[in-house]
């Protein structure tokens, strides 16, 4: 459980917060590619930590994250015409550059400067692996572009969503790194869904409903292994990665695509949940990229035109309880991950940690949260945030069977870091 102050330092992610200024540290996933898909395509607007921004593609190609609303009367800037290496404001025309400069105020005497002094709030947004990132911190503590695997392989290896989640990102993310749910939210699903189906690690998940955690410390994070009985008093272990403040990486599947998340806040009572998967060995298959497109797996399908998840709150995430009663699914509703959103969102907007009764299984969250709290403590000295480090970023998660003496950070040492060309470890 959490007191009070301690949920509020967690959640709270808007600017002047102390949690807001980690997030403010890290690369942040922003947009996905295709969402400015040509120069001068029309801007997106966009929320992050609470600020909003828009997102736009000026002539020659260069991103830009400004501030939404035009500095002389605030009108949101998403009406602008997006022109001539600037975007102008459709009320009385002044323009900006991708920088958030002014550079043209028609109003004004040709040889007025009035337009110098005035710049929109901007952030550097750049591409890396089909995904626009942004960082919002101190300029000149700016850190070098991620370098998390699935966006360095191949475009033909990964597959990217995001959608929105209406909850706080820490309650979101906590489901990322608590894999014990699995053998009862998703245990209809192991078997059916396609990108999950077929592993022998699904046997052990579903065969031992109390698994052991063995939380560790890693640079950036933490290892979170579960484990579970597997064959002649070996063990299935499920290493799950958690890189600060909110990356979680799934343990694989078989040859199954590899997937994970970020939980980005969006402000204190939504989030943008990203689901990336890839393969490093090879391309991602037909009938994987169709079933990531039909929302299976950890996607999901949306409501036409926006990123909001077809089954949500206003329509109680389509609940079959027929398919409930007959064992078809855990909880009723479909898919692993609107399974997993229906019930965080059913916490509340900010779930009151207080009054939590934790067991041992919750150890990953408990271990994470104190993680976050100490990071939050150091930062306020000057260090910089786990996470931050492109070290920090070169992990991977594995599943494997070990004899019941190996404890798995020595014998899974070198599966949990990225191995350039060699495939995850995986049962
Ligand atoms: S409000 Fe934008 S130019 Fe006047
Ligand atoms: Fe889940």
């Amino acid at each position: 459980m959490l007191r009070k102050e301690q949920n509020d330092l967690l959640t709270q992610t808007g600017p002047g917060t102390p949690m807001g200024q980690m997030f403010r540290r890290h690369w942040l996933p922003a947009l996905l590619a295709e969402e400015l898909p040509e120069n001068e395509c029309p801007p997106v607007r966009i929320k992050l930590l609470s600020e909003r921004l828009l997102a736009w593609r000026d002539t020659q190609g260069r991103y830009a994250l400004t501030d939404e609303f035009c500095a002389h009367r605030g009108i949101s800037l998403w009406f602008g015409r997006n022109e001539e290496n600037g975007l102008r404001c459709p009320y009385h025309g002044w323009k900006y550059d991708h920088t958030g400069q002014c550079i043209d105020v028609p109003s004004e005497p040709a040889d007025s400067s009035f337009c110098k002094k005035i710049k929109l709030k901007s952030y550097p947004l750049i591409e890396r692996g089909g995904v626009l990132w942004t960082y919002m911190g101190p300029p000149e503590l700016q850190p070098p572009p991620p370098e998390w695997e699935f966006a360095m392989v191949p475009a033909d290896r990964r597959f990217t969503s995001k959608r929105l989640q209406e909850c706080n990102w820490l309650q979101a993310m906590e489901g990322g790194i608590d894999s014990s749910h699995v053998s009862f939210l998703h245990g209809g699903e192991l078997d059916r869904d396609p990108l999950f189906k077929g592993s022998r690690g699904n046997q052990y998940n579903l065969g031992d409903m109390k698994p052991v955690f063995e939380v560790v410390e890693s640079v950036g994070g933490l290892y979170i292994g579960a484990r579970r009985n597997a064959e002649n008093g070996n063990y299935y272990w499920r290493v799950t990665q958690w890189v600060m403040p909110s990356f979680t990486m799934i343990p694989p599947r078989a040859d199954h695509p590899v997937h994970g998340h970020f939980w980005i806040p969006i402000d204190d009572e939504n989030c943008w949940a990203w689901s990336f998967d890839y393969k490093v060995t090879r391309p991602l298959t037909k009938e994987e990229v169709q079933a990531m497109r039909d929302g299976k797996g950890i996607h999901v399908k949306y409501m036409p035109g926006t990123f909001r998840p077809l089954a949500n709150k206003d329509n109680d995430y389509m609940v079959d309880r027929a398919a409930q009663k007959a064992g078809k699914t855990y909880s009723g509703v479909e898919g692993i991950a609107m399974q997993d959103a229906s019930l965080q969102e059913s916490m509340g907007p900010i779930v009151d940690r207080s009054k939590e009764n934790l067991v041992s299984t919750d150890n990953g969250i408990i271990m994470a949260r104190h993680r976050l709290l100490r990071a939050l403590k150091t930062m306020e000295k000057g260090e910089t945030p786990p996470g931050v480090d492109i070290s920090h970023q070169r992990v991977r998660s594995a599943a494997v069977v070990l004899p019941p003496d190996q404890p798995y950070k020595d014998a899974a040492k070198d599966a949990l870091i990225v191995q350039p060309g060699k495939a995850h470890v995986s049962v």
